[in-house]
């Protein structure tokens, strides 16, 4: 044997790995500002910017100052806030009232966005949970979470979010039947273009955790959600769960949480071509804030791998605590 050629590899990958201009040219998937939504916490008061303890960097807000985070959104080019409410413990009942008081503080806050800061899309949370004396998203009757009630109530809460002026209704209660309730109620009340971001696939998850602390639901809640969020070894159901929420007449949607779930947010893409966000909870934030604030990790460096992942798993956008932070560093 008298090879002519150096038995050398012909393919090498690492070719275009070498320099910045060629990774550049095969880099696969961008991140980009417009592909963000930033949840926002509000609460009562004036000029208050109170940080969350188990979330550190995130902040409640009132509502001047939500109003400013708006603002902020609008300067850095992020398309759209989610606003969610501390509801004063004083205001949570069995019945949850205050979830369709037209003037209760996440409405105030929807209209006070609205009117100093047009451009960016306020998209609400549609679910009980804020309003329930026991931390439920739906009604409780006989220790059991009842169906077709909270429908009801989740849908006077769409119109009064839509009256305020809330371009994305996002629904997270996972009741069956409300995003067709909801979207005919918007079209009877002449609300055509206002859209539905469905948490279509919402798992029963312990990564929640921070988040219940930052809207003041954990000490409130008894007993877990996994009667009607789903179940982690699932993603079969999370596909009829989307095709479902589609038929319903939902425009987005959503798979949460996010880093432990992006082949379910792939399966979705893939699936239905529709367009897919998730939703980076607060138990990913405060994981990798949390690790990056003991010098553990890079914590800029993890923040833009995370997102960048998303992407590359098919979504189309996230919602993420980040927001402001990814925009900074993107611009
Ligand atoms: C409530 C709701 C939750 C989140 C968004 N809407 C918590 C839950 O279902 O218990 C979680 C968001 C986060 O963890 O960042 N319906």
């Amino acid at each position: 044997m008298h090879p002519t050629v150096a038995p050398f590899p012909t393919t090498r990958l690492r070719r275009t790995r070498m320099k910045a201009p060629l990774r550049a040219l095969v880099q696969e998937n961008a991140l980009s500002v417009g592909d963000l939504i930033w949840p926002v916490f509000v609460r009562e008061g004036q000029d208050v910017l109170e940080e969350i303890p188990s979330m550190p960097g995130v902040f409640r807000r009132s509502v001047d100052q939500v109003v400013e985070a708006a603002r902020e959104a609008a300067d850095l080019g992020i398309p759209a806030i989610c606003i969610f409410p501390y509801t004063d413990p004083a205001l949570k009942t069995e019945d949850c009232a205050e979830a369709w008081n037209p003037d209760n503080l996440s409405n105030r806050a929807i209209r006070a966005v609205k009117a100093a800061v047009p451009e960016v899309a306020v998209m609400t949370d549609v679910a009980l949970d804020p309003y329930n004396i026991n931390g439920h998203d739906g009604f409780v009757e006989n220790g059991e979470i009842v169906n077709d009630r909270t429908v009801e109530a989740l849908v006077k809460m769409t119109i009064v979010q839509a009256d305020a002026g809330a371009d994305i209704i996002g629904p997270s209660d996972m009741m069956d039947g409300r995003v067709g309730a909801m979207r005919s109620a918007l079209e009877a009340s002449g609300h055509h273009d206002v859209t539905i971001l469905s948490y279509a696939a919402k798992y029963a998850s312990a990564f929640y955790g921070p988040f219940r602390d930052a809207v003041g639901a954990s000490g409130a809640l008894k007993g877990d959600k996994t009667t009607y969020q789903m179940n982690p070894a699932n993603s079969d159901e999370a596909l009829r769960l989307v095709q479902r929420d589609l038929q319903e007449g939902a425009d987005m949607v959503m798979v949460k949480p996010g880093m432990p779930y992006l082949d379910v947010c792939r399966r979705v893409k893939e699936s239905f071509g529709v367009p897919t966000f998730a939703y980076q909870v607060s138990g990913e934030y405060s994981m990798i804030a949390g690790a990056a604030a003991q010098g553990w990790i890079d914590g800029d460096k993890a923040m833009m791998e995370s997102l960048m992942c998303f992407k590359r798993a098919g979504c189309d956008g996230i919602l993420t605590y980040f927001a402001p932070a990814v925009a900074r560093a993107l611009s």
